[in-house]
């Protein structure tokens, strides 16, 4: 594979969503029985969403084309015009969703500070304000975010969620979760997706990511909200007709490609050992899933310098902030591959930005 400009790609870190639908899922997805989503019709389509509804232990689910979407769909459900969310500062709700909630919502948002993402239950309970009154803004919602995709990949604790739940659960705040990798959390920790579900009232799941189907994904919740969500994602221009094709490819996500996130996350954490011996970038601790941050604070690399230079040698990555480089592991990032991209970070570590070498092409 190459860019559009240049070098030749041998491991793509960009991110899990460069996943290509393998030849059986595209196989399913021509095979697929389909009908009109809107009427609700879609065979194919109610199969997926019954699916994943009782996998995560929730009465109903709704197929959306994006997590952004299923995000949104979810807030919107729990939060009128002016009342706010609570999240994360670095949830994907708050710094990746272009401030869709407020655009479309009247969503207000504020935040709290995390170390890496890893929830601490005191943040969110700290912070929440219920019964404002006509004085200050009251929090309709608390949203969790599982893995943490800015926090790179860490898994947050079934306990911590469980209690922020039971806290909203009384004070009537309900809870989103961003689950677009619950999958991972769930093959990583070995804790059911059920359970990590039961603390919200909405969920959002990702088939697009690590599962590698090419689009989907699903917003899950109780019957009466589902139905309601089903009216705004098609006021939304989300109203979808055959896409069965599409939820074809999610089923047979759900059948092949759960368990093997593991391999994702071994080859992402082998990578990790090996940098970290060589640098102080890596907290070995907080390499849990499928996301490798690599913090440069320590080294004389800045991250922009740093992902040109792996790029020259095949290895694509993502500067997530003047120091910080994420790299992320998928279905299309295979042993060799890995292997190839660990020396050439090693490399670059080792040489510094200063290298005669550090432009080289060859990996
Ligand atoms: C944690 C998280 N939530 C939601 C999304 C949104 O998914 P989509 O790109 O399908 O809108 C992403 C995408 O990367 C994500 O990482």
């Amino acid at each position: 594979m190459t860019t559009s400009s240049g070098p030749a790609i041998v491991a793509d870190l960009l991110s899990d969503t460069l996943t290509r639908p393998v030849p059986a899922m595209r196989a399913a997805m021509a095979a697929a029985e389909v009908g009109d989503d809107v009427f609700g019709e879609d065979p194919t389509v109610r199969r997926l969403e019954a699916r994943v509804a009782e996998l995560l232990g929730h009465e109903a689910a709704l197929f959306t084309p994006t997590g952004s979407l299923a995000n949104q769909l979810g807030m919107r459900l729990h939060v009128s015009p002016g009342e706010e969310i609570i999240a994360d500062s670095l949830a994907h709700v708050v710094r990746a969703e272009l401030g869709a909630a407020a655009v479309f919502s009247g969503i207000t948002s504020r935040t709290w500070v995390s170390r890496g993402g890893l929830l601490d239950p005191a943040a969110p309970l700290d912070l929440m304000a219920v019964g404002g009154g006509p004085y200050q803004v009251g929090t309709a919602c608390v949203v969790l975010e599982n893995t943490h995709n800015f926090g790179g990949g860490v898994i947050q604790p079934l306990a911590a969620m469980e209690q922020v739940a039971a806290v909203c659960r009384a004070a009537g705040v309900r809870v989103h979760l961003d689950g677009a990798r619950l999958w991972n959390a769930h093959v990583a920790s070995g804790v059911p997706l059920a359970a990590y579900a039961r603390c919200a009232d909405t969920v959002s799941v990702c088939l697009s990511k690590g599962l590698g189907a090419p689009i989907g994904s699903l917003l899950v919740g109780s019957a009466e909200a589902m139905r309601e969500a089903r009216v705004w994602r098609k006021r939304y221009g989300a109203g979808m007709r055959q896409v069965g094709i599409l939820a074809a490819a999610g089923l047979y996500a759900l059948d092949h490609h759960i368990e093997r996130l593991a391999e994702d996350h071994a080859r992402t954490r082998r990578c990790a050992e090996a940098l970290a011996a060589v640098a102080p970038v890596v907290d070995l601790d907080r390499v849990q899933t499928n996301i490798l941050v690599l913090d440069l604070s320590d080294t004389d690399w800045q991250a922009t310098a740093f992902v040109e230079a792996a790029l020259r040698r095949g290895v694509r990555g993502y500067a997530m902030g003047a120091r910080q480089v994420r790299l992320v592991w998928h279905l299309d990032v295979d042993d060799a591959a890995t292997h190839a991209a660990t020396e050439v970070l090693r490399r670059l570590l080792v040489e510094g930005p200063g290298s005669a070498t550090a432009g080289a092409t060859e990996p």
